[in-house]
């Protein structure tokens, strides 16, 4: 027998692949797309622009990024029998259950899937980032029973998303927060969900499987479902007061708090720092008593998790620990932090499936056999417990 190799469970600190399109120093808290830091495209940029960037690898010029623009805002739209299956699926499933399954079911309007054409490709992704924040909008919408609102070509992409889920034009502020959580979701090298669409693609399947592997991968509360469950774990503990005991009772009973601890960062995740100001902000132009309470929860609960976990094991808050508040704050509920997730991903998935495909390798790892071999087959008829 060979000997047994070590096991990297989880791949932790197994490189698989080459990328320039993003750094993430988990040592020292820094994050780059494209070589900018994730402070100044925070500050300075939008989300179309860093949709541009992450594709392309550098910032457009002024020219490119309203191409760029124009064609984001002329692939809003919602096919109708998209709209169907959203209204019948949004009053029993999930919102990240209806997008997985409308994203699928936009393939069927492309009669070029499986195309080799990397043009053509990267003209889908395009589609797919126009066209994934409509859907979500339009899921959680529709989830409440509202009507559908068709999306308008007047506004930008954060601006059309609110405007589509509320049904009225967002003012400046509301604007920034979700364009500020679309430019800080779009892309964190190859995490989970991303490998999971590399692994789809490598297998030469389409943009649409491997956007769809993505998505599901994306779901799991220790990926990206992680937001809705922090938000939840703060309605559970209700009032500030009760935070530390219900942290410890937490911990004592080996659960782990939502929204804290990373594979790559074991320092202050930047994304979280950046979302907290922003909340803290928001809470003294816009305060509102539910905001109030939930950032009160969220600093305690913060503290307290840095004391015990902090500094021993590197378990720090992560970016979707204050992004529920922050959702609040623009009315969004829970159950479309993840969407959102999706929507902005897109633009890192998508960047990454292209960048794969330039030096394509099938993703096939190995597994170490633990059963047993060579064993007699019985007969169904004489076979017992
Ligand atoms: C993200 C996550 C899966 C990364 O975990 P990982 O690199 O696989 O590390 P492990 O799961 O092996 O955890 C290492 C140790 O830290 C503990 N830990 C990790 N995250 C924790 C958390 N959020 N709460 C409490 N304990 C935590 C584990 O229990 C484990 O303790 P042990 O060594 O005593 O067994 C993990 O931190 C987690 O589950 N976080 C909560 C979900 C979340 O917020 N995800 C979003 C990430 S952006």
């Amino acid at each position: 027998m060979p000997e047994k190799p070590v096991i990297n469970w989880g791949l932790e600190g197994v490189y698989v692949n080459e990328s320039s399109i993003c750094k993430v120093d988990g040592q020292n808290g820094k994050l780059w797309y494209r070589g900018y830091k994730i402070e100044d495209l925070a500050k300075y940029s939008n989300f179309e622009e860093v949709s541009y960037l992450l594709l392309y690898g550098k910032l457009p010029t002024k020219e490119n990024l309203e191409k760029f623009q124009e064609k984001l805002r002329s692939r809003r739209d919602i096919p109708d029998e998209v709209l169907a299956v959203i209204k019948t699926m949004s009053k029993r499933a999930h919102p990240m259950d209806v997008l997985r399954t409308v994203t699928s079911m936009l393939s069927m309007y492309d009669n070029q899937v499986m195309t080799r054409d990397m043009a053509l490709n990267e003209d889908k992704i395009i589609t797919l980032i126009a066209k994934l924040s409509s859907l979500t909008a339009a899921i959680g919408r529709i989830r409440k029973g509202y009507d559908y609102i068709e999306p308008d070509e007047k506004l930008d992409h954060a601006q059309n998303f609110l405007y589509m889920l509320h049904g009225k034009k967002p003012n400046d502020s509301d604007r920034k927060i979700i364009d500020l959580m679309f430019i800080l979701h779009a892309e964190h090298s190859t995490n989970a969900s991303t490998f999971a669409s590399l692994v789809t693609a490598s297998t030469l399947a389409d943009v649409y499987s491997s956007v769809i592997s993505g998505i599901s991968t994306l779901k799991g509360p220790l990926h990206g479902g992680a937001d809705e469950a922090a938000l939840k774990m703060m309605y559970a503990i209700g009032e500030p007061d009760n935070t530390e005991k219900y942290i410890l009772e937490a911990l004592d009973g080996k659960q782990r708090i939502m929204g804290f601890g990373h594979r790559v960062y074991k320092v202050y995740d930047p994304r979280a720092k950046i979302v907290r100001e922003y909340l803290e902000k928001r809470l003294q132009e816009k305060p509102t008593e539910e905001v109030r309470k939930l950032l009160q929860i969220a600093l305690r609960a913060e503290k307290l998790m840095i004391e015990k976990l902090g500094n021993t094991k590197g378990i720090w808050p992560n970016i979707d620990f204050f992004a529920g508040p922050l959702y609040r704050s623009v009315d969004i509920e829970a159950e479309l932090f993840t969407p959102i997730f999706v929507s902005s991903r897109i633009s890192g998935w998508g960047s990454h499936i292209l960048e794969y495909w330039q030096n394509n390798k099938l993703f096939r790892p190995l597994e170490w056999y633990m059963g047993k071999l060579d064993l007699q087959y019985i007969p169904i008829e004489k076979r017992t417990e």
